[in-house]
């Protein structure tokens, strides 16, 4: 199968995505960034361009690809400070990386300082002709891809940790409390037909409670890129980074129906169209919907989600007898107010990590960022027990590189070893709840753990595991574009 590729520039362009204009930091000229796609087996191959201006925002940049596993590729992972150095204004760099064995629902987004929440997000899709949900639905195209973003309307860099967003966008459109009733997103059906929407979650913060009003039968086959087995809902609560699909069967009477999503920061409830979008059945009129919420009876229970052909956690059924167990506190610095993971406040080092391996470094001690780094033996089990004391919940935890198995959730009375859910986001809780999730070292590199809140991630909520440091797949495959960053960006003024 031939490589997709694509040219993603990235520029800073005045927006209104929801009727209020600022300057932004845009990929591909749209908010969000384009669809990606690719078929099962596929690669990718983005030249990231960077056009940027505004120094407020970073004129430096830095995409990664949530969700794909860049087997071998560790150098393409987009982490700035841990897989590359960032890329400069007026340069590009080469992307060029393998899909997983799994497909389904990804996106991309920047990953340098908070750069994302300005605009930098978009989804993608690695489809698959042989999907094992195909005979459910009828549809899965560009229109069934729903992103839910929370939207700010100042600069990330300027708002910083006590942010709250001033809107919702579904598909990149929104209104805000007081601000005029621009255009919604609509998304499109027919009657009688199944539709396998692809919702995600390109938010910096918010979480959101989402469902279609009239349509109380949602059936969740997928979690982030795992196809699971089908398990019906009403409503959908989705965390930063996280996505599902689910089968909209279009039963309902022609007509249009509000989507909505309700963040649990920033504009709450529903007035003149805030947090919706319309689901809009072929033959109804061009209007705003009428519908009313039916109070969710039946909402998701991530628990429950079992993953349709891994079924099993991996290693020995029992908590604490994996190969590896680590634990990992999530605190704060009373005198700093910063986020800590052990006590260590993520700070990012001077030189990535992945070239401080390439360079001979392969100890814990040896790598910076000191205290922030974990070495791990590869293909081995590795059991992460993460007891979140912050109290600011809640903390959707990100692992890049891999899918793990969420043995115990912080709502889980009792571990699952048999057939737990697999992501690469859950959300950890707060205030002295414990998660357990599982992971196998199968994939050489240094790769971020960090909470997906990027305002958390961003001050502190972050550690990196180096899996295999002594592995050759490191920087046989380092590209030419690669090696050249770092130099480019030690030479600019501190300030870009
Ligand atoms: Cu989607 Cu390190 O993130
Ligand atoms: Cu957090």
């Amino acid at each position: 199968i031939a490589a997709t590729q694509t040219t993603l520039e990235i520029t800073n362009k005045v927006v209104a995505p929801d009727g209020f204009k600022r300057l932004a930091v845009i990929a591909g000229g749209t908010l969000p960034g384009p669809l990606l796609t690719t078929q099962k087996g596929g690669r990718f191959k983005v030249k990231v361009v960077n056009k940027l201006t505004e120094r407020a925002m970073r004129k430096t940049t830095s995409v990664h690809w949530h969700g794909l596993f860049q087997k071998g590729t560790n150098w393409a992972d987009g982490a700035t400070f841990i897989n590359q150095c960032p890329i400069a204004s007026g340069h590009s760099f080469v992307y060029d990386f393998p899909t997983n064995e799994h497909t389904n629902t990804y996106w991309y987004h920047g990953h340098h300082e908070v750069q994302y929440c300005d605009g930098l997000r978009g989804p993608m899709v690695v489809y698959d002709k042989n999907d094992p949900h195909k005979s459910r639905y009828d549809v899965d195209n560009a229109g069934t891809v729903i992103t839910l973003m929370d939207w700010y309307h100042m600069y990330a860099p300027v708002i910083g940790p006590q942010n709250h967003p001033d809107s919702t966008l579904i598909n990149g459109k929104g209104r805000y409390a007081g601000g005029p009733a621009v255009a919604l997103s609509v998304v499109n059906v027919e009657k009688g037909k199944r539709y396998r929407m692809r919702l995600a979650s390109l938010a910096c913060d918010a979480n959101f409670k989402f469902s279609i009003d009239g349509h109380t039968s949602l059936e969740v086959i997928e979690t982030d890129g795992e196809s699971t087995k089908p398990m019906k809902a009403d409503s959908i609560q989705i965390f930063a980074g996280q996505r599902y699909s689910f089968i909209l069967h279009a039963n309902q009477p022609i007509n249009n129906y509000w989507i909505r999503a309700l963040p649990n920061i920033g504009p709450a409830g529903f007035m003149g169209g805030v947090n919706s979008a319309i689901l809009r059945y072929k033959g109804a009129r061009n209007v705003d919907p009428t519908t009313t919420q039916t109070p969710s009876t039946l909402p998701l229970l991530e628990a429950q989600l079992a993953p349709l052909d891994h079924p099993a956690a991996p290693g020995i059924p029992q908590l604490g007898a994996a190969d590896v167990n680590i634990r990992l506190e999530v605190g704060q610095n009373a005198q700093t107010g910063l986020f800590t993971m052990n006590g260590v406040t993520y700070v990012p080092p001077p030189v990535p990590v992945l070239l401080q391996i390439i360079s001979g470094a392969q100890n814990a001690q040896d790598l910076l960022p000191a205290g922030s780094v974990y070495v791990l033996p590869r293909n081995k089990v590795v059991e992460l027990t993460i007891v979140s004391l912050e109290a600011a919940a809640p903390h959707p935890f990100h692992l890049h590189g891999h899918a793990f198995s969420v043995v115990k959730g912080a709502l889980d009375t009792v571990p699952n070893f048999k057939n737990p859910p697999r992501r690469d986001v859950y959300n950890a809780g707060g205030g002295g709840t414990t998660t357990v999730i599982r992971f196998v070292t199968d994939n050489a590199g240094p790769w971020m753990f960090h909470c997906h809140i990027e305002f958390h991630a961003v001050y502190g909520m972050s550690v990196i595991f180096a899996a295999d440091t002594t592995s050759t797949e490191l920087e046989n495959p380092v590209p030419a574009g690669w090696s050249n960053l770092c130099p480019i960006y030690n030479a600019l003024d501190p300030a870009d």
